[in-house]
């Protein structure tokens, strides 16, 4: 080896145990630090989402997330890329009529001083926290509505988007506009964890006529709870980013599901809301939607809608389906709907509505039933143990508390999401034909290439599940896992399972 290589060698060395002692000392501070999980969290977060293949946006909002306008002198705001000032913006935007106006100058210290004081209700406080990071545009659009009987539905199209995803989010609602909204006019709200850019809040509000209100999400509703033994989750998240699981190593996937599945509907901002249309960034709408969705909803008294059904990634819900049996165990539930989602081993058969496309009734959220599973769920940690997506919680959850008949498949909704697309096949009538356009490059549709869960949902006919069939399945879920016990890839020991066998 010649001397030039060993210096480099031993420089390497040093400067690799400089840096991981960088990270040691640095989580070391931060477990004497009162805000312990919190920024261990954000270590951990940084740590494992580095290692692991994000796309270059993530890795744009991780840059992001240290330098997020919380804490920092206007100074330093100024020269981050993602310029936050709203004294600066062009466009006229407002408040938000009834919600508070005037802030001290430090914004970090007014939203700690709120979190620490006791208010009468939860949303009073959350209003009040997020209160000056609530932007509000009037879309000209409004101007149509004067003087004349309103007829549109309480609802809104909300999408939870970060700074990056401008492009992405600007080609979604250029699409939604151009296939029904640019005729309905329904407001938007958009929430993220972290300040908007100015930048994203003036384009966004030149892409539609209609209404945009840009806001905060409240602490609680997107921070890991103190509950969570981050050393926990970092080896869990260590083992499902070894078996390639996507977004295995995310910490950020993983609050944005929790929110997705507890607290989208809890947000200051849709409580006057009765339903919801969720959009997702770099979507496509391949047909004319020429009726209102959300009348069409009220009408048929409809509360969850879809447009895809497809299967789950089995590691990433290890438990999910024991704790929905236990939550039905626990209260006693009683569906004719839960069998849509139970194979022949009585297991979950892993189809699921695929919530990236969403319209469905905010009143259903905010229900007791509702709110009591998501607890039940929340309360096992597993949404950062395991990898739980929002997807098969609101497909369980409907599967416990709704009939077939309170759900609507959109088959008239073409949408594509990543790389799966579908729209209507018509064999009767080119009705479709004439009302939908899917492009060239698009070759497959996904309901016919891969349509198991769609034809489960087609051919499906109500069964009376009752605690029996739950205490049944569990106990077979129990059986099989014990016989299955030594494969290394099953986490719980044989006793433990015994133990749980004779319990039940
Ligand atoms: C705002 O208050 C926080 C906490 O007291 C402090 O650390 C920060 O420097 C203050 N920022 C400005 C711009 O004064
Ligand atoms: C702001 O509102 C005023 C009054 O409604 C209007 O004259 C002006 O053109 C608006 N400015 C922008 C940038 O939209
Ligand atoms: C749009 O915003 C204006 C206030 O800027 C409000 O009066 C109006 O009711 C809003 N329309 C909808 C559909 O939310
Ligand atoms: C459970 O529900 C069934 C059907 O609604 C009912 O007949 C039964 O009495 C309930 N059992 C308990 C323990 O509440």
């Amino acid at each position: 080896m010649s001397k030039f290589k060993t210096v480099f060698y031993v420089a390497a060395i040093a400067l690799t145990l400089v840096l991981n002692i960088t990270i040691l000392i640095k989580l070391r501070a931060s477990s004497k630090n009162n805000l312990n999980t919190k920024l261990q969290s954000k270590e951990i977060n940084l740590l494992l989402d580095n290692k692991n293949n994000l796309n270059d946006k993530d890795k744009q909002d991780m840059v992001f997330k240290n330098a997020d306008g919380f804490g920092k002198s206007p100074l330093e705001i100024q020269i981050d890329e993602h310029f936050v000032d709203y004294t600066k913006l062009s466009l006229n935007f407002t408040r938000v009529e009834n919600w508070p106006t005037k802030f001290p100058e430090n914004l970090t210290e007014y939203r700690e001083t709120i979190l620490k004081t006791q208010y009468l209700t939860k949303q009073n406080q959350w209003k009040e926290e997020i209160a000056p990071w609530v932007w509000h545009h009037r879309g000209v659009a409004e101007d149509k509505y004067i003087g004349k009987t309103d007829t549109r539905e309480k609802a809104a199209i909300l999408v939870l988007v970060r700074n990056s995803e401008l492009e992405d989010i600007k080609h979604s609602i250029r699409m939604l506009e151009d296939r029904f909204n640019r005729r309905y006019n329904y407001p938007y709200i958009f929430l993220n964890d972290k300040p908007f850019s100015n930048k994203f809040m003036e384009h966004v509000a030149r892409s539609t006529k209609s209404n945009t209100t840009f806001a905060l999400i409240p602490q609680e509703h997107w921070e890991v709870p103190d509950s969570i033994d981050m050393e926990k989750t970092k080896v869990e998240f260590e083992k499902l980013v070894s078996q390639d699981i996507v977004y295995g190593g995310s910490l950020s996937y993983r609050q944005m599901c929790r929110f997705n599945s507890g607290f989208f509907y809890k947000h200051p901002l849709v409580q006057n809301l009765k339903y919801y249309w969720r959009l997702e960034p770099n979507i496509d709408f391949y047909c004319d939607i020429d009726y209102d969705p959300f009348k069409f909803m009220r009408e048929n008294k409809k509360i969850y809608s879809f447009v895809i059904i497809l299967y789950e990634l089995k590691k990433t819900i290890p438990t999910l389906w024991k704790t929905s049996l236990e939550y039905a165990k626990q209260n006693n539930i009683t569906s004719n709907l839960l069998k849509l989602f139970v194979n022949e081993n009585k297991d979950y058969n892993l189809c699921h509505f695929w919530s990236n496309f969403e319209i469905a009734s905010l009143d259903w959220y905010r229900s007791k039933e509702y709110e009591s599973y998501f607890q039940f769920l929340d309360s096992t940690g597993s949404f950062f143990y395991e990898r739980w997506g929002d997807a098969p919680i609101h497909s369980l959850a409907a599967g416990l508390f709704l009939n077939k008949d309170q759900i609507h498949f959109f088959n008239d909704i073409g949408y594509r999401h990543d790389q799966f697309a579908r729209w209507p096949v018509s064999t009767t009538t080119n009705e479709f034909g004439i009302k939908c356009q899917v492009p060239k490059n698009i070759k497959e549709n996904f309901d016919v290439a891969s349509g198991e869960c769609l034809n489960f949902w087609n051919t499906y006919k109500p069964y009376e599940w009752t605690n029996l069939d739950s205490t049944d399945a569990l106990n077979t879920l129990y059986m099989n896992r014990f016989k299955a016990a030594n494969d290394d890839t099953n986490v719980i020991t044989i006793n433990r399972w015994r133990e749980m066998i004779v319990n039940n």
